[in-house]
């Protein structure tokens, strides 16, 4: 038994292979084309372990996937792979459709080979699962409820739009097909592992350098936050029993403004690496908006607490703190980042590494 995680050497999904090593003998197999956004130093606890392999290459590449299927046969797909930042989409969007939307496409169309080949109970009990978010749904207004699984898509950036039109690709693959398919919606996730281009760990690492702290519009647009322990722990108990061609939104309940989450990252700061001069906050600068800036997310979260019995184990105060810990105790990672010397680090140690 082995499971396919594509993405894995990224935020979330290097969270997720590090968890299911630790809770399990299960091999995984990791697919990732390390772009600006893989980092190998992320996977560094599972370089040594033989249950991990790590395989670099694209999603979109099907004659990979076909070896990758057919040497490897998973008996599950997490699939994480994606470009993932809402502002590279307004800037490019191009890579957006030709990962998430196009490479999702490969994806699924190499499953339902493999799966086709298959005796009919590994086929039923195959899983492909499909990390998405809550930003499909589009913009809520403040006194809407939040986004349920039934909540129209209304997506309006270009990372919004390729999701959701992969979302649409894997329900079609279930309707049409049969694949065993089920889509997770989440909210915005926080933690160690995170890029420096999002809010939480942007915010972070410009407080500690005393850099200004941007905050789009007014700082009024809302977020629910969700530790990314507890989206790992959500999947691996979709992949475990939900139930395919469904749809679970998964959330924090814990809607903050953007301007709160700044305010408190900075009071963080101020007790664990107080400034001889300033507080944090004054660092806080407001800046033009980001165009097409949704102003709110809300998640219920209803169904998967109902049917899987999914809660998160942390507030967003606890999740803030481990994670303002973490980026504190790690300050390897941050500078191999800041410097971009992890896109080195990885051509040299692993460029010609990883094989299907
Ligand atoms: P990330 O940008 O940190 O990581 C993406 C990973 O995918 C990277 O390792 C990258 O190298 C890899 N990748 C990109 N293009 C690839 C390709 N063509 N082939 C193979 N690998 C490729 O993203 P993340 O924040 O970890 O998000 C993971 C998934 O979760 C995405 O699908 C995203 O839409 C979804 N999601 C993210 C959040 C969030 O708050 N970060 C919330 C909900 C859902
Ligand atoms: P981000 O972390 O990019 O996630 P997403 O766009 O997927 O929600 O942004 C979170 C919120 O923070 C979003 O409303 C945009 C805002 N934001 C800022 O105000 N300043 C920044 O520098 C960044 C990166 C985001």
């Amino acid at each position: 038994m082995t499971i396919l995680v594509t993405g894995g050497a990224g935020f979330i999904g290097s969270n997720f292979v590090l968890e299911w090593l630790a809770s399990t003998d299960e091999p995984v197999v990791n697919l990732d084309k390390l772009t600006y956004a893989g980092n190998l130093e992320n996977l560094s606890a599972a370089q040594v372990n033989a249950s991990h392999l790590f395989v670099h290459g694209d999603v979109g590449d099907r004659t990979l996937l076909k070896q990758l299927l057919d040497k490897q046969a998973p008996r599950a797909i997490v699939h994480f792979a994606a470009e993932s930042h809402v502002d590279r989409s307004i800037h490019g969007p191009r890579e957006f459709i030709d990962t998430n939307v196009l490479g999702t496409f490969a994806l699924l169309e190499e499953a339902r080979d493999f799966l086709r080949k298959l005796a009919p109970a590994a086929q039923e009990s195959f899983r492909f699962v499909h990390v998405s978010t809550d930003e499909v749904y589009g913009s809520l207004g403040p006194a809407d409820p939040p986004f349920s699984e039934t909540t129209a898509y209304a997506p309006n950036s270009p990372y919004a739009a390729s999701k959701a039109a992969s979302d649409h690709l894997v329900r079609a693959y279930h309707a049409t097909y049969g694949l065993p398919a089920i889509i997770t919606n989440c909210s915005n996730n926080y933690g160690p592992h995170q890029f420096p281009e999002k809010l939480v760990p942007l915010v972070i690492l410009n407080a500690i350098s005393g850099k200004p702290l941007p905050v789009y519009g007014d700082g009024a647009n809302v977020r629910d936050w969700l530790f990314v322990q507890d989206h790992c722990a959500a999947l691996r108990l979709v992949l475990a029993r939900g139930r395919p061609g469904e749809t679970y939104n998964i959330g924090g309940s814990s809607e903050r403004s953007n301007l709160d989450v700044v305010k408190a990252v900075c009071a963080l700061l101020d007790e664990a690496k107080p400034h001889r001069k300033h507080n944090h906050a004054d660092l806080i600068t407001f800046v033009a908006d980001r165009p097409g800036h949704d102003r709110r997310y809300a998640i219920d979260a209803a169904k998967i607490a109902r049917e899987l019995g999914w809660r998160p184990a942390e507030s967003f105060e606890s999740g803030l703190r481990k994670t303002v810990a973490w980026y504190l105790d790690n300050p390897e990672w941050v500078a191999h980042v800041a410097s971009g010397a992890y896109r080195g680090w990885i051509e040299k140690n692993y460029g010609k590494r990883g094989s299907a």
